[in-house]
């Protein structure tokens, strides 16, 4: 990337309320996605585009974030993190690392999975003389996103977080949560309260004449910000929809990725694409995939099932179990013959008792 600095700065302190229970133990910024925790691919991406140093926004369970991610070392990455007390809203955030940055920032929504190609945004930022780019894409649901509306070269019209009424929904070009924005900028954010970027900043920018422009582009995207997401941001990363600079972790055999110590029984079908992690114990004649994706130290009991599904960290799946479209985090207990379909989503910890059936 070119320019002076090469820095970003990651909005990592939302509450991730969509994402309960999975967030009441882990903060969605790194909650894992593929067994590796979820700001890993954004810092992949930002790496591939030439920044090192960056600065993490941080304000709900920051010692679980700055746990999993540490100093960026081995990401090869400089991390930095700045906390607010109580939480300053998107906009807020990004303020509260104005002094560590200076010239053109990334500015990235910690939940956002994407390819997009931010050294050709670069690009255009500079050539346009814009001084805050936002990173378009298209939505066929608009109304769930900031609405943004630009003119034929792009300059920022007018910017609607989720409006209600239909006849807001004026356009499909959506903010996908990656911005490149002048550091000087950030003076005009106020400290004193919680500011929303959306809200304040973008349509403050534009009624004051601030050269702002749009860049729209259709990388890989998703926001991972609910169960739903989540899991089928798993199942396209497993189909090879994105182009990652991170290749699913472990040995890729027979279109399966399995990590170290896995105890597979002779009698287990693993059907691809799906994941194993570390130490992964499944019994004979179990079942599972395609788009299975198992943490360190799962077990999967005799004759259990498991598609679609992403197990966290040392589950454990009884005997005929079958798990369909779920997601459970860490040290659940599945009992045997427990019948578990799309859209369940089980907290740390949790004891499903045998022969369970959920949605009832
Ligand atoms: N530091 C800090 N402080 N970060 C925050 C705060 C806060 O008070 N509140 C939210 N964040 C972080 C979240 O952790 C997340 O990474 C990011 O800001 C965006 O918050 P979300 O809660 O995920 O917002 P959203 O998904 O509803 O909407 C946003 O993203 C869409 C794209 O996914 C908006 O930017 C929309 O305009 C956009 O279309
Ligand atoms: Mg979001």
């Amino acid at each position: 990337m070119n320019g002076e600095a090469r820095q970003a700065v990651i909005l990592a302190g939302g509450q991730g309320t969509r994402l309960r229970p999975l967030t009441f133990g882990r903060p969605k910024p790194v909650v894992p996605l593929l067994n590796r925790p979820f700001l890993a691919y954004q810092l992949a991406l930002l790496r591939e585009h030439g920044i090192t140093d960056v600065i993490l926004s941080c304000s709900y369970r920051v010692d679980d974030v700055r746990g999993a991610l540490g100093d960026g070392g081995a990401f090869g990455m400089q991390l930095r993190y700045v906390v607010e007390a109580s939480p300053l809203g998107t906009g807020g955030g990004v303020r509260n690392a104005a002094d560590l940055t200076r010239g053109t920032i990334v500015v990235l929504n910690g939940d956002v999975l994407t390819d997009a190609d931010l050294s050709a945004m670069r690009s255009f930022h500079e050539a346009s003389g814009s001084r805050t780019t936002i990173f378009l894409i298209r939505s066929d649901n608009p109304r769930a996103y900031g609405l943004v509306r630009t003119g034929h070269d792009g300059r920022l019209q007018q910017f609607l977080e989720k409006p209600t009424a239909d006849e807001e929904i004026t356009t499909d070009t959506i903010n996908a949560g990656i911005y490149l924005i002048d550091a000087d900028l950030l003076a005009r954010i106020p400290t004193d309260r919680p500011v929303s970027i959306e809200r304040e900043f973008f349509p403050r920018l534009i009624a004051d004449g601030i050269p702002s422009f749009g860049w729209l582009a259709s990388p890989y995207w998703r926001d991972i910000g609910s169960p739903t997401a989540y899991l089928e941001a798993h199942v396209d990363l497993l189909d090879g929809r994105a182009r990652m600079p991170l290749a699913p972790p472990g040995d890729h055999e027979a279109g399966n990725w399995l990590g170290r110590g896995v105890k597979i029984d002779a009698r287990a079908v693993i059907e691809p694409p799906s994941l194993l992690g570390d130490d992964v114990t499944l019994g004979a004649d179990c079942h599972v995939g395609p788009h299975a994706v198992l943490g360190n130290c799962v077990t999967i009991g005799t004759r259990a099932r498991v598609q679609r599904t992403v197990l966290w960290e040392r589950v454990q799946v009884g005997a005929g179990a079958v798990l369909r479209g779920c997601v459970v985090a860490a040290d659940t207990k599945v009992g045997v013959h427990a019948e578990l379909g799309p859209g369940v989503v089980l907290e740390a910890g949790a004891v499903v008792p045998e022969r369970t059936r959920l949605p009832r």
